[in-house]
This record gives C-alpha cells, structure tokens and sequence, in this order.
C-alpha cells in the first residue's frame, strides 16, 4: 500500500473511533500575486499527507460509513488548458495513480457531496479554516437538510480533524523521514556553500543566491521560508530577510535558509565569519551557544519533555551572561535570579525550537494530551518527533553591555529526529564547530 493510502486507512480508523461520519480536506486554492502573475503553487499539507497528489482545486473526501470510502474531487482534463499550464491528471487516472476508491470531477461536488452527506452521523473538517469551506458546508448541509421528510437525516456533529491529523503528522513515518533527510543534506551542502563563498565586500544577496542555487540544484522545489541572510547588526534582527548589506571584513553572518524537498521543510541556522576567522569575542560567544545547543540535544530524547532542550539551553546561556558580564552579578544576582527574573531575555528572546515537517512550524500539540480539567504537561518526546534545536544571542548595543560584544548575534539551529535512544541530528552534514567553520572557509 502507498504510504497516503496508508495513512488515509488510520485516519478512517480513528473516524470510526469517533462513531465514523465523512472527512471533507480540500486542498490550497491558488494565489494571485498581482495582475495576471500567481505565487508559486502549493498545496495543503493536510490534503497532500493523504493524497500525495498536488494539483490545485482538488478535495478529498473519506467516508468511514458501512464501508470505508476514499473519494478524489479534481479538475477534468482540459486539452485548452494543458496546452497553456500543463498536464492534469483529470479523475480516471488520478483514481488508478494514487489508488482511491472513486474520483470525480471537481465541478460535481455541489451535486455529489450532500448525497455522501445524507444519513451520516459526523462530519470531520477543518473547523474555521476557510471561510470557502464554511460556506460550502453550510450549502451541502442545508441540502440535506432540505430532504428531511423524505427521512434523509444530515450530520448532527461537526469534528476537527485537524486534532486527528495533527496527532499522525507529528510522528514521522519511515518514507517521511527518508524525505526529510534528503532535504537536510540539501539545506546542509547550501550551509557549506554559502560559508565558502563568503568574503568581504559581497553582499547578503550573493549569499542567498548560493543558497537557492544549491536547493534548486539539488531538486529541491522551494525555499521552505524566506532565508534570512543577516550581517554585522543585522543578525540581531530576528526576523531579517536576505538584503543588500555589503560584508564586511571582521563581521560575522547569520544564515538561517532550508528548503522545501517533496512538501517536507528543512530550517537550518548557521553563523560564520565573513572572513573565514572568529575573533575572540566572536568566538567566545559561539562556543557557548554551541554549548548551549549541546545541553539541549542531550535531552532530546525519548521520554523527556518538549521543554526540557530549552531548559537545558536556557540555563548554559544565562550562565555564559553573566560569566562573559553580558548581565553584571551585581544588578542581576545568581543564575536561578537570572532565570526566574527573565533578564535573559535581553540576549536571548524565543524559545529553542519547534516541530518540523511538512510546515516549517509543523502542526502537533505541544502539551501532552490529559483528561479534560487536568494540567497539561509539555509533550512527552517519542521516536519519529522531528524538531529544531536553536539556541542563540543577540547583543544590541545598550549601556553596561562590554562593547566588544555589540552587535554579534548568533543562531545554530539543527533538526533532530527523535529515535528509540536520543535523537539523529538531520542536518548534521552542515559545518558547526568553530574548527569546522573554519577548516571549509579556508579550503
Ligand atoms: N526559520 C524559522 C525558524 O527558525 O523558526
Ligand atoms: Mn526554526
Ligand atoms: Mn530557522
């Protein structure tokens, strides 16, 4: 069986758990940029976890009734419009391709849909996702609806199935993982490159060119997120993109870029000098954001908490602060002080990762889930968890902060597969120690 039919048969199961009912997933409606030109295509990742299949205007429908039921809705074959935008599957060989049970012509689904509605206790959707959707499901349900003396009955419970997907979607199965790997050495390779290219008096942009040279190169089809590219003080700025900022000779670059490969992200950070040598401030404060970032792959393992990296990160960097006078004993006290007061926060201001997949934030609670009215703990971590490790500092000029610490801001960010004894670092082939940086800068 295909892994999306896979897939779609254990969230049949969990449906039929819940009393079964029809799962309606459409996928992404197609974006305009402006006048006639649209964004580059891409699908819902909840409707491709369970298709693979990629085309815009196309819903799947899941039935768990007497028997289960996987329904594709896509558009028809258009001889007209495969001569201008190319081919389409059309319903017949979508159907043999990926394996469902029907597949019909998109334009029928306002005819056919309330017909698989009819008699149907639930209907499991992506609740307040869309407002297309809400107003399509109002109108089949109110189709049915309209049936009721002829005894049709229509669904009386509405379930997220989100809640359901985002369950699956947090543990990798063995063809994710394989995908995900493939992207990690893509985005690692970019990493390198990047580091080899880098000299003074090129700009942020020429970096970013390498990085897209190599994701594209490598058959990667996007960018999983707009790759910042952040020199000198730029770098302290969180969310930078990629601008025209000449490199200078003494400065170090933040690169934070990964690509998209097959509908799975990659997210990788790396900090490197511009001219291929740490100085002594700069090195002091990646050593310990490298520290930092050791601490929380230690505890990334199974049966610790989500928040337990963090934790572990948290407390190397605060301690770092005040041991390279970042924050003066004398205003801010011990390490717990520094800890409980948050005064960490100014060097340090998000958290040290988050699920990854096929979203570059991918979906998955970060609370374990408890009986209702009980606390709920962080996520426990279990084997096939993908997550990112990304402890970093950020030194804006301020007063009382030793100058020679102003304006470095570095990130090391790594994707670190859960397994039964600790965790795979994904992207373990992009250059990270000080040693390293240095030794492919140099070659
Ligand atoms: N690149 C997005 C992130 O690191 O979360
Ligand atoms: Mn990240
Ligand atoms: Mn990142």
């Amino acid at each position: 069986m295909n892994p999306y039919a896979q897939r779609r048969a254990r969230v049949l199961a969990k449906m039929r758990e819940q009393g079964g009912g029809v799962a309606i997933i459409p996928t992404a409606p197609e974006v305009m940029r402006n006048a006639d030109a649209d964004y580059p295509y891409r699908h819902d990742s909840y409707f491709y976890y369970l298709t693979g299949f990629t085309e815009p205007e196309a819903t799947l429908v899941l039935i768990a009734g007497a028997t289960d039921q996987a329904i594709l809705f896509c558009r028809e074959k258009n001889e007209e419009r495969e001569i201008w935008d190319g081919y389409r599957y059309g319903p017949a060989a979508a159907k043999e391709k990926f394996g469902f049970d029907a597949a019909y012509a998109i334009d029928t689904i306002d005819t056919e849909l309330p017909k698989l509605m009819a008699n149907v206790n639930a209907l499991f959707y992506a609740l307040g996702s869309s407002q297309k959707l809400d107003t399509q499901i109002q109108a089949w349900l109110n189709s049915v609806r309209a049936q009721a003396r002829a005894g049709i009955s229509s669904p009386s419970k509405a379930v997220d199935i989100r809640v359901l997907l985002n369950d699956m979607r947090l543990i990798k199965d063995e063809h994710e993982i394989a995908i995900m790997q493939r992207a990690a050495d893509i985005s690692s390779h970019a990493h390198a490159r990047a580091m080899r290219t880098s000299k003074a008096g090129l700009r942020e942009y020429h970096l970013e060119a390498e990085l897209l040279h190599e994701f594209r190169s490598q058959g990667s089809q996007f960018p999983a997120y707009g790759s910042i590219v952040a020199t000198g003080a730029n770098a302290c700025v969180l969310h930078y993109r990629a601008g025209d900022a000449e490199l200078r000779d003494g400065d170090l670059v933040l690169i934070d870029a990964g690509c998209e490969l097959d509908s799975y992200a990659s997210d990788i950070t790396r900090t490197f000098p511009v001219n291929g040598k740490f100085s002594g401030p700069q090195k002091a404060l990646y050593e310990l954001v490298l520290n930092a970032q050791a601490a929380a792959i230690a505890v990334t393992a199974p049966g610790k908490r989500f928040t337990d990296g963090h934790d572990a990160a948290l407390k190397v960097l605060a301690q770092g602060m005040l041991d390279t006078g970042l924050l003066n004993k004398n205003n801010v006290g011990s390490l717990d002080d520094v800890i409980a007061n948050g005064d960490y926060r100014q060097f340090y201001m998000h958290r040290t990762g988050h699920w990854l997949g096929m979203d570059v934030h991918d979906v998955g609670d970060y609370r374990d889930h408890v009986p209702e009215g009980e606390q709920k703990p962080w996520r426990t971590l279990m084997p096939g968890m993908v997550l990112t490790i990304e402890p970093g500092i950020y030194v804006r000029p301020a007063e009382g902060v030793p100058k020679e610490f102003w304006n470095i801001g570095i990130r090391i960010e790594d994707d670190a597969l859960v397994t039964a004894s600790g965790c795979d670092i994904l992207t373990h082939k992009a250059p990270k120690t000080i040693a390293e940086i240095e030794a492919v800068m140099r070659a």
